[in-house]
């Protein structure tokens, strides 16, 4: 299975914060931001990654991650040059993508809490072994900014509804998705949306169409966020701070999960440390190394 972050747009609802500066790489915290979205991918145990960000803003990322050898993971860069829609992300990744199946993450959805990394995991296996596509759904008291989920009265799914002023159900369809490599052909197929995008919640509703959309609802202990407005930048950043501070643990801390995967040797994550010893970042790496 490949990865996809999506990390492009122009950040408009984040203005004037992202005037000059891609949204993707704004600090939550302690980190870029577009580490707690490959923190997920590497969770799930994927190693080959593309980037999807604006022409302007790939070279920051190249600099920030180069090609993922320090990561133990291969990490790749793709330009979408216009905001087109997140399903463009299948078209700009064909070749990346191949005939493997695909796991899509938004880079400024951050999910965190008890028991992820399973539901991660096994979501991995359930689409290689099965195909299909399985969508997250989370209840939120703002669903109109979001795809939500419509239910009959067993509480099957009928539909996925983009952004609707009057939301059928409070279940957000979060920013992470696992495909098939259907969702190539699937992708070209649909059509651009009102806002001229394609829509991710247009591909998921052809999967649901055959049958082949499974919906996940998260259990209480996971949060999610998306840090698209102000106050959701600054709840998510206020959230990962807290729990670094009470746990004494890190949140999306890429370096670490590559060293707990096995994919880098303790040498390996001491050199990653070595420059970020002045900071709690640092001594944390350095203290997870002698654990
Ligand atoms: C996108 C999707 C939406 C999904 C959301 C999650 O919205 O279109 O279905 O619920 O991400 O963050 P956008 O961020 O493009 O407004």
């Amino acid at each position: 299975m490949k990865g996809i972050i999506l990390a492009g747009g122009s950040g408009t609802r984040l203005y004037p914060m992202t005037y000059a500066g891609n949204k993707h790489l704004m600090p939550l915290f302690n980190k870029p931001m577009i580490y707690y979205s490959l923190s997920v991918l590497m969770l799930s145990k994927i190693k080959e990654v593309l980037i999807i960000s604006t022409p302007e803003a790939l070279p920051a990322y190249e600099k920030l991650f180069g090609n993922g050898d320090q990561l133990g993971i291969n990490i790749s860069y793709a330009g979408q040059a216009e905001p087109k829609g997140l399903a463009e992300a299948f078209i700009i990744g064909e070749e990346f993508i191949g005939d493997d199946s695909v796991c899509l993450i938004l880079g400024d959805n951050i999910v965190y809490g008890s028991g992820l990394t399973g539901i991660l995991e096994k979501s991995y296996e359930n689409i290689e072994n099965n195909g299909g596509a399985i969508v997250f759904g989370q209840y939120v008291n703002d669903p109109h900014r979001y795809g939500v989920l419509e239910f009959d009265k067993n509480k099957k799914v009928t539909k996925v509804i983009e952004k609707p002023e009057n939301p059928p159900s409070n279940y957000a369809v979060i920013g992470l998705y696992y495909y098939d490599n259907d969702v190539i052909n699937i992708s070209k197929s649909i059509k651009p949306s009102g806002r001229g995008e394609l829509e991710i919640t247009d591909v998921n509703n052809v999967y649901l169409d055959k049958n082949k959309l499974d919906v996940e609802l998260f259990p209480r202990g996971i949060a999610w966020f998306d840090a698209g407005t102000h106050e959701s930048f600054l709840d998510a950043s206020n959230y990962i701070h807290a729990i670094e501070k009470r746990m004494s643990l890190m949140v999306g801390c890429i370096e670490e999960i590559a060293y707990k995967n096995k994919w880098i040797s303790k040498k390996q994550l001491l050199k990653l440390a070595k420059p970020l010893l002045k900071t709690e970042y640092g001594k944390y790496l350095e203290r997870i190394s002698n654990e």
